[in-house]
């Protein structure tokens, strides 16, 4: 890729409403714009994976695979690009190797392109499969760092890290820097860094929760980065990403001219305007998202983590401990060996601190998936932890040391077998094997919606109805 031109990957199908709206733009919110968005030139359209796979079943009603076939179909000149969860795929835990190739190969079959992989503790023993499924199925692999900052995670770290990726196969590196923490200074010296020691393309991803997004992007540019992620005006900024129009107009007329037309990009953006607005309307879009929060600087807590949190303090009736849990999070970060915080550890370590504060005393309660953490199953942490704390959380049972994926025996078939009765394609099996409940409840509706679209079904009243 020649370095001059600045590219651009638009994320307003994906992280912008994942980050703003509790991911709830549905396919038909989408669809109307993608010839417009097909026209612009992006690098590529991020629209798949993360918590959209999850949200389309459980809350919209709706199969993933289906949405990603209809996006392609609507826009096939871009590159279509999703994220993809390293070992857990889109889901919470780790899965066997055969769930993980069979899922990148459906992925690219589907119409994905390109493929962003990633894991919460940047160890790379659970990127080795999806990075070589990737590459077999003809995917562009885009390997990230999963950024922030602590004792261990300096810069040298980082780079370090992304030579491995590149030598593993990446067909460019991502600066994944979820919380907002990469400020621009750093930012352009990382990415100096990585321009003298990597050769694959370097992709950086902020978001402008801590205010600094549009700046961190700049210096990155100065530094030579070579693609960018923004997010069209109507859902960019707060929790999403700084806003691709400002970034094009800047850039304008300069040697990393992005080439992007701003009367394409407004054509793109007006029908998003009146989505925006709707999702306003219906709640999952509140305001205060958009707000400049200080907090992640001071405690490198993620902008999603923080109304997560508000939420879970809010149904314990404890909202008045809202700064004593935001403190507590860089300590049990601390014990547990300074993990970045991402799905799903930011979940775990969100959690285990509102135990700690909730229960009055640190660690009486330690929740499974802590104990999972402290024991290796998510992998190696990147730096020692807290032994009195995982002598409390595991006793004496033996730390994990090898791959983590290792230990698991292949799992498709068994899938496959549970799910017979349910699944119309292996696109659904794999449906199944993330989300074994809500993919059964979604089945069932469904199956419900094409009976009763059928003109000689007659519906049978039960108690369920009555009630
Ligand atoms: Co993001």
């Amino acid at each position: 890729m020649e370095n001059k031109k600045l590219y651009i990957t638009d994320t307003i199908l994906r992280d912008a409403h994942q980050s703003q709206a509790a991911t709830r733009m549905k396919t038909e919110d989408m669809l109307p714009a993608c010839e417009a968005l097909d026209k612009v030139g992006f690098w590529s359209l991020e629209c798949w994976g993360g918590a959209t796979f999850d949200s389309c079943m459980r809350f919209l009603n709706e199969d993933p695979w289906e949405r990603l076939r209809a996006l392609k179909k609507a826009m096939p000149n871009t590159k279509l690009q999703m994220l993809f969860r390293g070992q857990n795929i889109l889901g919470y835990k780790h899965y066997a190797d055969d769930v993980v190739e069979a899922f990148c190969q459906k992925s690219i079959e589907n119409g994905i392109d390109v493929v962003r992989v990633f894991d919460a503790l940047n160890d790379t023993r659970n990127l080795e499969k999806a990075i070589k499924s990737i590459k077999t199925y003809g995917g562009h692999c885009e390997a990230a760092l999963s950024y922030t900052t602590s004792p261990v995670h300096n810069e040298e770290y980082f780079v370090t890290l992304a030579m491995k990726l590149e030598e593993m196969g990446a067909d460019s590196i991502c600066i994944k820097d979820m919380a907002n923490l990469l400020l621009p200074m750093d930012a352009y010296s990382l990415v100096k860094k990585l321009k003298e020691r990597v050769s694959v393309p370097i992709h950086l991803h902020t978001h402008n929760t801590s205010g600094t997004g549009d700046m961190t992007n700049l210096m990155a540019v100065q530094a030579g980065v070579d693609i960018v992620d923004c997010a069209l005006s109507p859902l960019s900024n707060g929790t999403s990403q700084p806003t691709t129009e400002s970034l094009v107009a800047t850039l304008k007329g300069t040697e990393r001219d992005t080439g992007l037309d701003l009367k394409l990009l407004s054509d793109a953006a007006v029908h998003f305007r009146g989505i925006a607005a709707k999702l306003k309307e219906q709640g999952s879009l509140d305001p205060k998202v958009l707000n400049v929060d200080t907090n992640t600087l001071l405690y490198q807590v993620p902008g999603g983590m923080l109304s997560n949190l508000i939420s879970q303090l809010k149904q314990a009736n404890a909202s008045d401990k809202y700064y004593e849990v935001l403190e507590e999070i860089p300590r049990v970060r601390k014990d547990f060996g300074y993990p970045p915080l991402v799905t799903p550890t930011s979940q775990i370590v969100g959690t285990q601190a509102v135990l700690n504060v909730l229960q009055g005393e640190r660690y009486k309660m330690i929740t499974k998936e802590s104990k999972g953490l402290l024991r290796g199953e998510y992998g190696a942490l990147p730096a020692p932890v807290n032994e009195d704390v995982r002598k409390k959380a595991i006793g004496d049972a033996e730390v994990i040391t090898v791959r983590p994926a290792d230990l698991l025996e292949p799992e498709l078939e068994k899938y496959r077998e549970e799910a017979k009765d349910i699944v119309k394609c292996e696109e659904d099996v794999l449906s199944y094997a993330l989300f074994p409940q809500v993919y059964t409840k979604f089945a069932e509706n469904r199956e419900k919606a094409k009976n009763e679209a059928d003109p000689n079904y007659v519906r049978i009243i039960t108690v369920e109805d009555l009630t």
